[in-house]
């Protein structure tokens, strides 16, 4: 058997490492760099830091460190965290991640009692506890630019609930809707969001630390301080499914990339609108560019953005998907492959809802064009239907008659509400002089005044509803 030997400069390329006890070579250079992490989880450094305080206050409580370690510990950490944040830190490819580079420098720091921090711990639940102290925040901040946007889309639905413009579907004008109702209707998809991100929270918000690598530790450990000391609401149950799943992940980057595909369809309306073609609303132009070549042009870049990263949203999910999909339990090191989607996912979603928050407000309506678009497109003839329906007619034969009445509009390219009385009559005696009251835009949107419908009656109680409804969806408690 080979005696055992110290590592040294001349056993590793560079600083010795925390598991190096069992190797007799050190580790090919390349394979170092390739198995890091530290350029990316680095990020993690004060969910690592805090996470170390409350294990290690922890230990002490239960008797495993004594009070001078845990104070020559809890002022050690305080150092590398103002070194980090003042960018005085030294991070090493060589220290692998994050945790091993801040528990080299404690102990570089304080000497024997920063050797004892990791005792009862393994980088598999102090991984997890970082991610999902990370993620909590996430969930927080993002809550917090979707809960701003959603006041936006109230603000500006308020101003237009009886701004009338041409509602869709498949992109052809169908029926007269309020502005203010339009921008409800994205009010209610970021609800939905926010709902999935308090619930996503809710679900993550668990104390992995204590399962240790895969099997939880013989020290005698008490994860309730643990817990609360980090503000988790309970503990994960089982030391295997809390060092390995990652499903936590994977539902954060599935709410972001709903959240995205919501995102990415008011921006498609947006782009619309703005160009010449709808010329609906303006864009401040402090959220547009223009073009190298053609000096006329003002680009909608930040919808456009916005609606080209949600491909890298639903890519990212697939990644975690696929990453989760074949692991056997406990730990294995492709979870290390998690953390850049999951970064993309929470750094695109925050940048993409903080763009939406800012510019939604300063969003201006050409009221005159969108009535106008309104108008054309024979936009209440369902409203003339209804009308012979209240007059006796089955709706089946008033369909066909408002239908000979459109070609007739079509022909001689004015709408219904421009023909006069006795042209609409040959379409059916029935129709007298009241008609003229549901073929206007006002008619039409005022008809539809029940709750969920169009109507700016309706679209004002909805903002009402909507504001309680905010305040009462993202939760912090569980
Ligand atoms: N950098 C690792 C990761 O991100 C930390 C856990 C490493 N654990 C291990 N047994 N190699 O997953």
């Amino acid at each position: 058997m080979n005696t055992p030997e110290k590592p040294s400069s001349t056993k590793s390329s560079s600083a010795q490492k925390l598991w190096g006890g069992r190797f007799d070579e050190s580790t090919d250079e390349f394979v170092e760099a390739f198995t890091a992490s530290v350029g990316f989880d680095q990020r993690l450094y004060r969910q690592d830091i805090a996470g170390s305080r409350a294990h290690a206050t922890m230990l002490q409580k239960v008797g495993v460190l004594d009070a001078d370690d845990l104070a020559q510990i809890n002022a050690g950490l305080d150092q590398i965290e103002a070194d980090i944040s003042a960018g005085n830190f030294e991070w090493s490819v060589s220290r692998e991640d994050v945790h091993m580079n801040i528990e080299a420098a404690l102990t570089a720091l304080i000497g024997d009692a920063g050797k004892r921090l990791h005792t009862g711990r393994s980088r598999n639940d102090q991984v997890a506890t970082d991610i999902r102290l990370y993620l909590r925040d996430a969930c927080d901040e993002a809550a917090a630019e979707a809960v701003r946007l959603m006041e936006g889309l109230l603000q500006l639905a308020d101003k237009h609930s009886a701004t009338i413009m041409p509602g869709f579907t498949h992109l052809q004008t169908a029926q007269p809707v309020s502005f203010g109702h339009h921008l409800l209707a994205w009010f209610e998809m970021l609800l939905r969001d926010l709902d999935r991100l308090s619930d996503t929270r809710r679900r993550l918000n668990k104390l992995p630390l204590g399962a240790a690598a895969l099997a939880g530790t013989s020290y005698p450990i008490d994860r309730s301080i643990t817990q609360s000391l980090l503000g988790f609401d309970g503990v994960c149950e089982n030391s295997l499914d809390a060092v390995s799943d990652r499903d936590f992940a994977i539902e954060f980057c599935a709410t972001a990339a709903t959240c995205q595909m919501h995102l990415s369809r008011m921006s498609e309306e947006l782009v619309l609108w703005t160009s010449a073609q709808f010329n609906f609303i303006e864009l401040p132009d402090r959220f547009c560019t223009g073009s190298s070549i053609m000096p006329q042009k003002k680009n909608p870049d930040v919808p456009e953005l916005v609606r080209g990263k949600s491909g890298r949203s639903y890519g990212n999910l697939m990644s975690l998907l696929t990453l989760m999909k074949g692991q056997p339990l406990a730990y294995n090191k492709d979870n290390q492959e998690d953390k850049e989607p999951l970064f993309d996912s929470v750094d695109t979603l925050l940048g993409c809802l903080r763009a939406f928050a800012d510019m939604v407000p300063a969003i201006e309506a050409n009221e005159n064009v969108m009535r106008d678009a309104a108008a054309r497109g024979f936009s209440t003839a369902t409203d003339l239907a209804d009308y012979l329906v209240r007059k006796g007619l089955t709706f089946r034969d008033a369909h066909e008659i408002v239908g000979l009445a459109v070609r007739h509009g079509v022909e001689q390219d004015c709408d219904l509400s421009e023909l006069s009385i006795e042209v609409l009559k040959q379409f059916s005696d029935i129709i007298e002089e009241d008609v003229f009251d549901v073929l206007t835009l006002e008619g039409s949107v005022n008809a539809r005044n029940h709750v969920g419908g169009t109507a700016p009656e309706q679209v004002k109680e909805a903002i009402k509803r909507g504001r309680q409804r905010l305040k009462l969806t993202y939760r912090k408690d569980a």
